[in-house]
């Protein structure tokens, strides 16, 4: 391959992805950061077993989260909102090969998403985005919804549960049960 070769089919192509994935995490608030690998142990184990409806993952970045979600809720429909096109199109050829239709992501911005049919809603974002988040949850989301979230609380909410991963950061898990009060 000669140097004009290489611009064109590696470094412009790897400059696109890298200048999209630059500013879809400044236009989000967040980088696509996976949840990392204790964090996603003791997530899968804690998680709620009584779903009823379906799952949103809010941000679901390269789409490491959905396949194991699908894989502990084989029944239910997992959906991830994602808006940065390089991991959500990332995450769409993961879930190629496990062929079903009741788990996929979609090109939402989860703030103007109706929430309301959830079972259960998972994530991992930044402090911001949570409190922004509280009172659509409160608005939209019916009794009994459990809302999962690592590392980052909604502000002013008591958990129903919180857990501590052992890793470095002693990383929290908060688990929310909506109330009808
Ligand atoms: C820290 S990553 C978490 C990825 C994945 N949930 C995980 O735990 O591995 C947060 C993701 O949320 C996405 N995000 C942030 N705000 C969003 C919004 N309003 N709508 C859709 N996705 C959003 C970001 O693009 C990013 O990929």
């Amino acid at each position: 391959m000669n140097t004009i070769m290489i611009l064109i089919f590696v470094l412009l192509p790897m400059g696109a992805i890298l200048l999209s994935v630059v500013f879809w995490s400044l236009r989000n608030g967040i980088s696509p950061m996976p949840t990392a690998r204790k964090v996603k142990r003791t997530l899968l184990k804690v998680l709620p077993r009584d779903i009823n409806g379906p799952i949103y993952e809010l941000g679901s970045g390269w789409g490491t989260l959905l396949e194991p979600l699908y894989r502990l809720y084989p029944n239910q429909q997992i959906i991830g909102f994602e808006t940065s096109p390089v991991p959500r199109w990332f995450s769409k050829l993961r879930l190629l090969y496990l062929r079903q239709d009741n788990v996929r992501v979609d090109k939402r911005d989860f703030f103007t998403q109706d929430l309301g049919g959830a079972g259960m809603v998972v994530c991992y974002l930044y402090p911001g985005a949570m409190a922004r988040l509280r009172p659509k949850l409160a608005a939209e989301l019916k009794e009994g919804t459990w809302v999962v979230s690592h590392t980052f609380a909604i502000p002013g909410w008591q958990a129903w549960q919180v857990y501590e991963v052992n890793d470095l950061y002693r990383t929290k898990i908060y688990a929310y049960r909506v109330s009808g009060a």
